[in-house]
């Protein structure tokens, strides 16, 4: 059983990527080899950042929770609107504050829009951040165009097109973080 974690980065009122967050909690834990914790950021109410975690000297609760769940995590998500061409800036911005937490951790992004393009920039600029902070960013990728007609508010899928994609997903996905984790058993 590997541990997930599934960091969603929208906090907008009436957001609708919520709905591809929850679709790949529900296709991972279905899988029967993940157990899943969503990382919803809207619950954290996190600041800008002008400390990272290990700089602080009295650190916020959120954070500790937040860093526990990262740093325990075999594979981790993220998930992420498209905003301007990129992923969301509540995202980044948690991202900014952890450092040891995504050491060669492998990490895949699932993006999200209401239009045609299914937040293909933001899951470009995702795969850019994920080598920065020294992870590793799985290939594949999961994209939802016309995310609020594809998918129901709980995250089930509504088309077959999204159903096959979320399954294929998970199957890489687990792919990816047995690898990883079978490797670091030699370390
Ligand atoms: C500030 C902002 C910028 C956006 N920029 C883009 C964009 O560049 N490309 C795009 O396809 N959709 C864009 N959208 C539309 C979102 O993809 C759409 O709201 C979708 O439902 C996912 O975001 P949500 O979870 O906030 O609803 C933008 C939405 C907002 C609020």
């Amino acid at each position: 059983m590997y541990k997930i974690a599934i960091l969603y980065g929208a906090v907008r009122k009436g957001r609708q990527s919520l709905r591809a967050a929850k679709a790949v909690e529900k296709v991972l834990a279905a899988s029967g080899s993940a157990s899943v914790a969503l990382i919803d950021i809207k619950e954290h109410g996190l600041q800008v950042m002008e400390e990272r975690l290990k700089d602080m000297a009295t650190p916020l609760p959120s954070l500790l929770t937040i860093s526990k769940i990262l740093t325990e995590a075999d594979g981790i998500v993220f998930v992420s609107p498209e905003y301007n061409n990129s992923y969301s800036g509540a995202l980044k911005n948690t991202v900014d504050y952890f450092t040891k937490e995504w050491h060669h951790k492998p990490i895949a992004v699932v993006a999200a829009s209401d239009g045609y393009e299914g937040g293909i920039n933001a899951s470009n600029h995702m795969q850019l951040l994920i080598l920065a902070i020294d992870a590793y960013a799985m290939p594949y990728k999961l994209l939802f165009p016309y995310v609020q007609n594809v998918l129901d508010e709980e995250g089930n899928p509504l088309d077959e097109r999204s159903e096959r994609h979320l399954k294929t997903f998970a199957k890489e996905f687990l792919w990816f973080t047995e690898a990883i984790a079978n490797r670091k058993k030699l370390d």
